[in-house]
């Protein structure tokens, strides 16, 4: 519900976060940088803090966009929920020193094991949220799957050492397509590809639907009167219920998995698998990793949580291919429970919008750091010291 307080506060989002105004004024860029604004976010206890404070600040139409499941949000709550059934069993007398959170994932160290997944709708968060985020990742030193669209800046040589190209696959409709593809990603020096798998329709995400959402304020930011009535143009069609699911083209299968791959040395992640059998499949057409996702819970809706998934796509990967995961992922904990069922590294998406949202890249970084440094410490309390020390017999996975 909309209240005017929001609806004011909404106005005001809108007009600062206008590049056009921002860039005139430089109000946003010192509103970030200030003094004051380090000492509120040194003050964020937590990712939750985070979530809190985006919260106020956000239209609440782009908040909802945000932090929706689909239907009815079933897997959304088990993301989270999973987590408790998990316990940890912590070693005693081991020497925890010095932690060490780091990891090999493909080849290329990384000083931790959390990197920063595919968003769309950025600019609802920030204006120009794409660079901004890979701003903050890169200043982290965080593997970053981008969206797209920040060519440019990705050439300039500011962004994250290690990025992916995310895609739905849009590109691989024909043999040039897909080749225009992978050569503008080798020449611009991606790390490799990030299919994502789980939405081949879109899903109803009634909280957007019953907000009249319109994709495009995705890219513009949502547009208010100075009333707060959203304003909508003669061509907007608002997301809807009750439209037979069809897409224009065949989608990608299997086959055009084998295709790419003939074409391009670039690495290929498959973001999507929730199954023992499709991580299988993943490790028979040498793709490169997995992430075991539900889409942070807004595409099919009771899959169940992604860490109860991943147990079994571990253990049909077989060493074959590291096992990536993300959906709920809010503390250090959560990923120490990933790493002890066997992930390589855990992805976190709305954290990092929360962190954006309020303070812009160096948000972005911060939440990242807060993560790490509570898998660190929880590492330390758990008794083990390097990533290599942790396995399965630190958890248990209580009855219900
Ligand atoms: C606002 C938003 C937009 C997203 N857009 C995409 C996307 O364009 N492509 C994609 O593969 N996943 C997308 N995701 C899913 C994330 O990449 C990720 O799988 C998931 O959100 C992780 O769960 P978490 O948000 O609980 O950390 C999006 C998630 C959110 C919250």
């Amino acid at each position: 519900m909309l209240t005017r307080r929001h609806a004011l506060a909404a106005f005001a989002q809108f007009l600062i976060s206008s590049p056009l105004l921002a860039e005139r004024t430089g109000l946003l860029e010192t509103a970030l940088s200030s003094p004051e604004n380090e000492k509120q976010l040194l003050d964020l206890v937590n990712v939750f803090d985070f979530a809190k404070l985006a919260q106020s600040r956000l239209d609440p139409v782009a908040w909802d966009y945000m932090a929706e499941g689909s239907q009815d949000e079933v897997s959304l709550r088990d993301n989270r929920k999973a987590f408790e059934r998990i316990i940890l069993r912590p070693k005693i007398l081991t020497d925890v020193h010095k932690i060490d959170t780091s990891i090999d994932f493909l080849e290329t160290k990384f000083d931790y094991p959390i990197f920063v997944c595919p968003a769309g709708g950025k600019n609802c968060f920030f204006p120009g949220g794409e660079e901004e985020a890979a701003r903050g990742a890169a200043a982290a030193g965080a593997m970053f799957i981008t969206n797209g669209g920040i060519d440019g800046f990705l050439e300039s040589g500011e962004g994250p050492r290690n990025w992916w190209q995310y895609t739905t696959g849009g590109e691989f409709r024909n043999e040039d397509s897909m080749l225009d593809f992978v050569e503008r990603l080798e020449d611009l020096g991606a790390t490799g590809i990030c299919f994502t798998v789980d939405n081949m329709h879109v899903s109803y995400r009634e909280r957007s639907i019953y907000n009249r959402f319109v994709r495009r304020w995705c890219e513009t930011g949502i547009p208010r009167d100075a009333e707060g009535n959203l304003i909508y143009q003669p061509q907007d069609r608002p997301w809807r219920t009750g439209v037979y699911p069809e897409r224009p083209f065949p989608n990608p299968t299997w086959e055009t998995i084998d295709q790419l791959m003939e074409m391009t040395d670039l690495p290929l992640m498959i973001k999507g698998v929730m199954t023992a059998e499709d991580t299988a499949k993943c490790a028979e057409h040498g793709v490169a990793a997995v992430v075991v996702s539900n889409h942070g819970a807004r595409q099919l809706d009771h899959v169940g949580g992604t860490i109860e998934a991943l147990p079994e796509c571990v253990e049909a990967a077989k060493g074959r291919l590291p096992v990536l995961v993300d959906g709920g992922f809010r503390r250090g904990g959560d990923i120490l429970k990933a790493l002890a069922l066997g992930a390589t590294a855990v992805g976190v998406a709305r954290p990092y919008l929360w962190g954006l949202t309020c303070f812009g890249q160096r948000g972005v970084s911060r939440v990242l750091e807060l993560l790490r440094v509570e898998l660190a410490l929880d590492m330390g309390l758990a008794g083990v010291a390097t990533i290599a020390d942790i396995d399965k017999s630190l958890v248990r996975i209580r009855r219900l």
